[in-house]
Protein backbone atom coordinates (compact mmCIF):
# COMPACT_ATOMS: atom_id res chain seq x y z
CA UNK A 1 0.00 0.00 0.00
CA UNK A 2 1.03 3.50 -0.56
CA UNK A 3 0.14 6.38 1.46
CA UNK A 4 -1.27 9.16 -0.30
CA UNK A 5 0.03 12.05 1.66
CA UNK A 6 -1.56 14.28 -0.90
CA UNK A 7 -5.17 12.66 -0.45
CA UNK A 8 -4.62 12.85 3.42
CA UNK A 9 -3.35 16.33 3.71
CA UNK A 10 -6.01 17.47 1.26
CA UNK A 11 -8.78 15.96 3.84
CA UNK A 12 -7.64 17.34 6.34
CA UNK A 13 -7.31 21.28 4.78
CA UNK A 14 -11.11 20.60 3.94
CA UNK A 15 -11.48 19.98 7.84
CA UNK A 16 -9.79 23.28 8.65
CA UNK A 17 -11.00 25.41 6.39
CA UNK A 18 -14.42 24.40 7.28
CA UNK A 19 -13.51 25.14 11.11
CA UNK A 20 -11.99 28.37 9.76
CA UNK A 21 -14.73 29.88 7.88
CA UNK A 22 -17.23 28.84 10.29
CA UNK A 23 -15.10 31.18 12.84
CA UNK A 24 -14.81 34.07 10.01
CA UNK A 25 -18.46 33.86 10.43
CA UNK A 26 -18.43 35.33 13.27
CA UNK A 27 -15.66 38.01 12.51
CA UNK A 28 -12.77 35.74 13.97
CA UNK A 29 -9.81 35.93 11.76
CA UNK A 30 -6.45 33.61 12.04
CA UNK A 31 -3.01 34.89 10.59
CA UNK A 32 0.11 33.19 10.00
CA UNK A 33 3.37 35.37 9.85
CA UNK A 34 6.03 33.38 8.31
CA UNK A 35 9.39 35.04 8.67
CA UNK A 36 12.15 33.88 5.35
CA UNK A 37 15.63 35.18 5.87
CA UNK A 38 18.08 35.27 2.95
CA UNK A 39 17.27 32.95 -0.19
CA UNK A 40 17.70 29.73 0.58
CA UNK A 41 16.47 27.75 -2.33
CA UNK A 42 14.53 24.91 -0.43
CA UNK A 43 13.19 27.95 1.83
CA UNK A 44 11.50 29.28 -0.73
CA UNK A 45 9.64 26.91 -2.05
CA UNK A 46 8.53 25.59 1.32
CA UNK A 47 7.37 29.08 2.46
CA UNK A 48 5.47 29.87 -0.80
CA UNK A 49 4.12 25.82 -0.84
CA UNK A 50 2.96 27.00 3.29
CA UNK A 51 1.39 30.45 1.89
CA UNK A 52 -0.57 28.69 -0.83
CA UNK A 53 -2.33 26.25 1.10
CA UNK A 54 -2.54 28.56 4.03
CA UNK A 55 -4.70 30.54 1.39
CA UNK A 56 -6.92 28.18 0.51
CA UNK A 57 -7.98 26.93 3.84
CA UNK A 58 -8.74 30.84 4.58
CA UNK A 59 -6.14 31.44 6.78
CA UNK A 60 -4.42 34.74 6.24
CA UNK A 61 -1.06 34.18 5.82
CA UNK A 62 1.89 36.78 4.94
CA UNK A 63 5.58 36.07 4.35
CA UNK A 64 7.93 38.74 5.84
CA UNK A 65 10.73 38.42 3.86
CA UNK A 66 14.67 39.71 5.02
CA UNK A 67 17.55 39.82 2.94
CA UNK A 68 20.57 37.70 4.59
CA UNK A 69 22.76 40.57 5.93
CA UNK A 70 19.28 41.40 8.19
CA UNK A 71 20.65 42.33 12.06
CA UNK A 72 19.50 39.53 14.40
CA UNK A 73 17.86 43.02 16.59
CA UNK A 74 15.64 43.63 13.75
CA UNK A 75 14.53 40.03 13.59
CA UNK A 76 13.75 40.25 17.00
CA UNK A 77 12.18 43.25 17.32
CA UNK A 78 9.61 42.04 14.80
CA UNK A 79 8.88 38.89 16.88
CA UNK A 80 7.62 41.28 19.36
CA UNK A 81 5.93 43.24 17.24
CA UNK A 82 3.57 40.07 15.90
CA UNK A 83 3.96 38.83 19.31
CA UNK A 84 1.74 41.67 20.22
CA UNK A 85 -0.57 41.71 17.12
CA UNK A 86 -3.68 40.11 18.20
CA UNK A 87 -4.37 39.46 14.17
CA UNK A 88 -1.67 36.70 14.09
CA UNK A 89 -2.00 33.39 15.83
CA UNK A 90 0.91 31.82 14.20
CA UNK A 91 4.29 33.06 13.96
CA UNK A 92 7.08 30.56 11.76
CA UNK A 93 10.68 31.64 11.20
CA UNK A 94 11.51 29.29 8.38
CA UNK A 95 14.87 27.42 9.23
CA UNK A 96 17.91 27.39 7.98
CA UNK A 97 19.07 30.87 9.29
CA UNK A 98 22.08 33.15 8.06
CA UNK A 99 25.31 32.05 10.28
CA UNK A 100 25.09 35.21 12.29
CA UNK A 101 21.88 34.71 13.66
CA UNK A 102 21.09 33.04 16.71
CA UNK A 103 18.08 30.22 16.03
CA UNK A 104 17.78 29.52 19.81
CA UNK A 105 17.21 33.41 20.57
CA UNK A 106 14.90 33.55 17.78
CA UNK A 107 13.25 30.80 18.97
CA UNK A 108 12.90 31.92 22.30
CA UNK A 109 11.44 35.47 21.73
CA UNK A 110 8.33 33.67 19.49
CA UNK A 111 5.20 33.73 21.91
CA UNK A 112 4.83 29.64 22.57
CA UNK A 113 1.25 30.50 22.24
CA UNK A 114 2.01 31.46 18.33
CA UNK A 115 4.88 28.96 18.33
CA UNK A 116 3.15 27.02 15.33
CA UNK A 117 6.42 24.88 14.70
CA UNK A 118 6.20 23.86 18.25
CA UNK A 119 9.84 24.58 18.39
CA UNK A 120 9.81 26.73 21.79
CA UNK A 121 11.15 25.20 24.48
CA UNK A 122 7.77 25.48 26.70
CA UNK A 123 6.33 23.22 23.94
CA UNK A 124 8.88 20.98 23.72
CA UNK A 125 9.51 20.01 27.25
CA UNK A 126 5.36 19.98 27.34
CA UNK A 127 5.42 17.41 24.76
CA UNK A 128 8.15 15.49 26.27
CA UNK A 129 6.10 15.52 29.53
CA UNK A 130 3.34 14.35 28.11
CA UNK A 131 1.18 17.12 28.23
CA UNK A 132 -0.97 19.10 25.47
CA UNK A 133 1.20 21.34 23.16
CA UNK A 134 2.07 22.55 19.90
CA UNK A 135 3.71 19.46 18.18
CA UNK A 136 6.40 20.06 15.79
CA UNK A 137 4.66 19.99 11.96
CA UNK A 138 6.67 16.97 10.56
CA UNK A 139 6.10 13.91 13.38
CA UNK A 140 2.36 15.60 13.44
CA UNK A 141 2.39 14.98 9.84
CA UNK A 142 3.79 11.65 9.85
CA UNK A 143 2.03 10.70 12.94
CA UNK A 144 -1.18 11.16 11.15
CA UNK A 145 -0.10 9.09 8.61
CA UNK A 146 0.90 6.37 10.31
CA UNK A 147 -2.23 6.17 12.17
CA UNK A 148 -4.24 6.05 8.72
CA UNK A 149 -2.68 2.64 8.25
CA UNK A 150 -2.98 1.75 11.97
CA UNK A 151 -4.83 3.18 14.45
CA UNK A 152 -3.14 1.00 17.41
CA UNK A 153 0.15 1.03 17.74
CA UNK A 154 0.76 -0.05 21.02
CA UNK A 155 3.64 -2.12 21.76
CA UNK A 156 4.89 -1.64 18.11
CA UNK A 157 8.18 -1.13 18.02
CA UNK A 158 9.21 2.27 16.02
CA UNK A 159 12.97 2.95 14.88
CA UNK A 160 13.30 6.54 13.97
CA UNK A 161 16.29 7.13 11.83
CA UNK A 162 17.63 10.85 12.22
CA UNK A 163 17.53 12.96 16.23
CA UNK A 164 16.81 16.44 15.42
CA UNK A 165 14.44 18.62 16.91
CA UNK A 166 12.86 19.62 14.13
CA UNK A 167 11.86 15.41 13.36
CA UNK A 168 13.29 12.38 14.91
CA UNK A 169 13.55 13.56 18.68
CA UNK A 170 9.13 15.27 18.56
CA UNK A 171 8.32 12.14 16.75
CA UNK A 172 10.38 9.79 19.32
CA UNK A 173 8.00 11.59 21.72
CA UNK A 174 4.65 11.21 19.84
CA UNK A 175 5.60 7.45 19.19
CA UNK A 176 6.26 6.76 22.76
CA UNK A 177 2.80 8.47 23.77
CA UNK A 178 1.06 5.40 21.52
CA UNK A 179 3.10 3.11 23.92
CA UNK A 180 5.38 2.00 20.95
CA UNK A 181 9.08 0.63 21.90
CA UNK A 182 11.62 3.18 20.52
CA UNK A 183 14.46 3.68 19.15
CA UNK A 184 16.57 6.66 17.86
CA UNK A 185 18.93 5.84 15.64
CA UNK A 186 21.76 8.55 13.82
CA UNK A 187 24.86 8.61 12.34
CA UNK A 188 26.95 7.23 15.03
CA UNK A 189 25.08 4.14 15.41
CA UNK A 190 26.76 0.69 14.91
CA UNK A 191 24.57 -1.32 12.72
CA UNK A 192 21.72 0.60 11.39
CA UNK A 193 21.02 -2.22 8.69
CA UNK A 194 20.12 -4.25 12.25
CA UNK A 195 18.24 -1.67 14.13
CA UNK A 196 16.14 -1.33 11.03
CA UNK A 197 15.20 -4.56 10.46
CA UNK A 198 13.79 -5.00 13.85
CA UNK A 199 11.20 -1.51 12.94
CA UNK A 200 7.11 -2.62 12.87
CA UNK A 201 6.95 1.16 12.18
CA UNK A 202 10.47 2.87 10.81
CA UNK A 203 10.58 6.75 10.34
CA UNK A 204 13.26 8.15 8.11
CA UNK A 205 14.65 11.41 8.90
CA UNK A 206 18.46 12.03 7.92
CA UNK A 207 18.52 13.42 4.79
CA UNK A 208 20.53 10.53 3.13
CA UNK A 209 20.08 10.04 -0.57
CA UNK A 210 17.97 6.47 -0.66
CA UNK A 211 19.75 5.21 2.66
CA UNK A 212 17.24 2.58 3.83
CA UNK A 213 17.26 -0.36 1.49
CA UNK A 214 14.92 -2.75 0.60
CA UNK A 215 16.82 -5.79 3.20
CA UNK A 216 16.83 -3.18 5.60
CA UNK A 217 12.70 -3.44 5.93
CA UNK A 218 10.75 -5.99 8.23
CA UNK A 219 8.21 -7.60 6.30
CA UNK A 220 4.92 -5.75 7.08
CA UNK A 221 6.65 -2.37 8.48
CA UNK A 222 4.88 0.81 7.55
CA UNK A 223 7.73 3.06 6.26
CA UNK A 224 7.87 6.67 6.46
CA UNK A 225 10.05 8.32 4.46
CA UNK A 226 10.62 12.29 5.30
CA UNK A 227 14.09 12.66 3.45
CA UNK A 228 13.69 14.93 0.23
CA UNK A 229 16.59 14.87 -1.40
CA UNK A 230 18.33 15.43 -5.10
CA UNK A 231 19.66 13.04 -7.60
CA UNK A 232 20.30 15.10 -10.53
CA UNK A 233 16.97 16.40 -11.14
CA UNK A 234 14.66 13.94 -9.08
CA UNK A 235 13.58 14.03 -5.92
CA UNK A 236 14.53 10.86 -3.89
CA UNK A 237 13.70 10.11 -0.50
CA UNK A 238 16.20 8.25 2.46
CA UNK A 239 14.31 5.23 1.72
CA UNK A 240 14.93 2.97 -1.93
CA UNK A 241 11.44 3.34 -3.01
CA UNK A 242 11.10 0.69 -5.57
CA UNK A 243 12.64 -2.25 -3.68
CA UNK A 244 11.23 -1.05 0.12
CA UNK A 245 7.75 -1.24 -1.12
CA UNK A 246 7.77 -5.10 -1.96
CA UNK A 247 7.89 -6.06 1.72
CA UNK A 248 6.50 -2.87 3.80
CA UNK A 249 3.05 -2.83 4.34
CA UNK A 250 2.89 1.08 3.43
CA UNK A 251 5.12 3.39 2.61
CA UNK A 252 5.10 7.04 1.89
CA UNK A 253 6.35 8.44 -1.77
CA UNK A 254 8.78 11.24 -2.05
CA UNK A 255 7.20 13.57 -3.17
CA UNK A 256 3.83 13.29 -2.31
CA UNK A 257 3.94 11.63 1.38
CA UNK A 258 5.04 13.26 4.45
CA UNK A 259 5.46 17.01 2.58
CA UNK A 260 2.19 17.87 2.02
CA UNK A 261 0.72 16.15 5.63
CA UNK A 262 3.72 18.76 7.37
CA UNK A 263 1.97 21.70 5.50
CA UNK A 264 -1.66 20.47 6.21
CA UNK A 265 -0.09 20.08 10.06
CA UNK A 266 1.52 23.41 9.98
CA UNK A 267 -2.60 24.97 9.33
CA UNK A 268 -3.54 23.01 11.95
CA UNK A 269 -1.37 24.26 14.53
CA UNK A 270 -1.79 27.15 13.35
CA UNK A 271 -5.82 26.86 13.77
CA UNK A 272 -4.81 25.54 17.02
CA UNK A 273 -2.71 28.35 18.42
CA UNK A 274 -5.94 30.85 17.53
CA UNK A 275 -8.04 28.49 20.01
CA UNK A 276 -5.56 28.92 22.57
CA UNK A 277 -5.37 32.67 22.43
CA UNK A 278 -9.13 33.56 21.31
CA UNK A 279 -11.31 31.31 22.47
N1 LIG B 1 12.86 24.24 7.70
C1 LIG B 1 12.62 22.97 7.30
N2 LIG B 1 11.54 22.46 7.92
C2 LIG B 1 11.09 23.45 8.73
C3 LIG B 1 9.98 23.54 9.63
O1 LIG B 1 9.21 22.59 9.82
N3 LIG B 1 9.84 24.72 10.28
C4 LIG B 1 10.71 25.76 10.09
N4 LIG B 1 10.49 26.87 10.79
N5 LIG B 1 11.73 25.71 9.28
C5 LIG B 1 11.91 24.56 8.59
Amino acid sequence: MIIDGKKLSGELIEEIKKEVLNLKKDGKLIGLSVILIGEYPPSLIYVKNKEKRAKEAGINSEIIKYSADITENEVLSKIKELNKNREVSGILVQLPLPNHINKEKIINAIDPLKDVDGFHPINVGNLASGNSSIVPCTPLGCLHLIKSVETNLSGKHAVILGRSNLNGKPMAQLLLKENCTVTIAHSKTIDLKSECKKADILVAAVGAKELVKGDWIKKGAIVIDVGINKINDKIVGDVEFNATKELAKAITPVPGGVGPMTIACLLKNTLECFKKTNL
